[in-house]
């Protein structure tokens, strides 16, 4: 008798887990966090190998699932685009073949979602989207997770995105419609949501606003990101230009929820996308957030390995 093989996950975009399995993930990364606050050892991937590929930049990125993957039992090998074959042409379709054939499970950091998509159609091993032009589904499980540690369910909450409508913002976008809560997103005219990004507006999750202003009012969270992603520093002058309208500041907190909380992936900017008086302010939980991009990750990687683990 054969049995059937588990199908592999990938988690390529937020949408890619359910609500339910999100509450799991959210209560794991709980658990995986207390242990390490706590010196515990928790060893679960022991011999397992991430491999991690970078086609941008990173330092948050790389060190939490570098440091996770070790802390999980695991090691973690880091390549770039730089001094790797990727750099030189080897497709993309070969690249899995080959890395996927020596490691366990794969983070990946590039430009198109097609190439993650790739990527993963000719990997035997799950595959995780590290960031992409389009989503960075990793910092907003992260961020959600903040969210809970500090203020409890996110469910029926409103965010206000102020600034571009960047792989961050989309994510947000498709977190609302899994988790159930809304989006705000004010924009300087041209950079609105793009219409494909913004799911189903009949649910009620995303509203565009031209004035940040009224983004932000009522809001539970409020967060920004940089004006100018990585792969698109040739509009920067212009964006400098268009943004200025677009700060988040000490005025903006002022119209949010009085326990609204200010997020931000970083890296930051301060005096554009933020003032320093937020970004380093009482309402402003970004250091938090960032660490908390290692614990989510620990609980998603031992999720995609091994499934549901109760031992906590
Ligand atoms: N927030 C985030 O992904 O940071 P890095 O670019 O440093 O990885
Ligand atoms: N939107 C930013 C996020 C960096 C973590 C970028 O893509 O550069």
């Amino acid at each position: 008798m054969t049995t059937a093989k588990p199908a592999i996950r990938h988690y390529l975009q937020f949408k890619d887990l359910t609500r339910e399995e999100y509450v799991y993930l959210f209560e794991r990364a709980r658990w995986i966090k207390a242990q390490f606050k706590a010196y515990q050892r928790y060893w679960p991937l022991a011999d397992r190998t991430l491999v991690m590929i970078f086609e941008k930049a990173s330092t948050r990125t790389r060190l939490s699932f570098e440091a996770g993957m070790q802390q999980l039992g695991g090691v973690a090998i880091y390549l770039n685009t730089r001094d790797s074959q990727l750099g030189r042409g080897e497709p993309i379709e070969d690249s899995a073949q080959v890395i996927s054939r020596m490691s366990d499970i794969v983070m990946i950091r590039t430009f198109e979602q097609t190439m993650v998509e790739r990527f993963a159609a000719n990997s035997r091993v799950p595959v995780i989207n590290g960031l992409t032009n389009e989503y960075h589904p990793c910092q907003i499980m992260a961020d959600i997770f903040t969210y809970i540690e500090h203020r409890g369910p996110i469910q029926g909450k409103t965010v206000a995105w102020i600034g571009d409508s960047n792989n961050v913002c989309n994510t947000w976008l498709q977190a609302a419609e899994v988790l159930d809560f809304k989006v705000h997103v004010a924009t300087p005219a041209g950079y609105e949501v793009e219409p494909e990004r913004a799911g189903l507006h009949g649910a009620g999750h995303f509203r565009q606003f031209a004035d940040s202003m009224e983004a932000a009012r009522g809001a539970d969270i409020v967060t920004t990101d940089v004006w100018t992603s990585m792969g698109f520093e040739a509009e920067n002058e212009a964006r400098m230009r268009d943004f200025a309208d677009f700060q988040v500041d000490g005025e903006m907190m002022g119209v949010a929820q009085p326990d609204a909380i200010f997020l931000h992936c970083l890296p930051a900017h301060r005096g554009e996308e933020v003032t320093a008086e937020v970004i380093d302010g009482p309402q402003s939980f970004v250091w938090d957030e960032a660490e908390n991009r290692m614990h989510v990750q620990k609980a998603l990687m031992e999720y995609l390995l091994l499934g549901r683990v109760n031992n906590s």
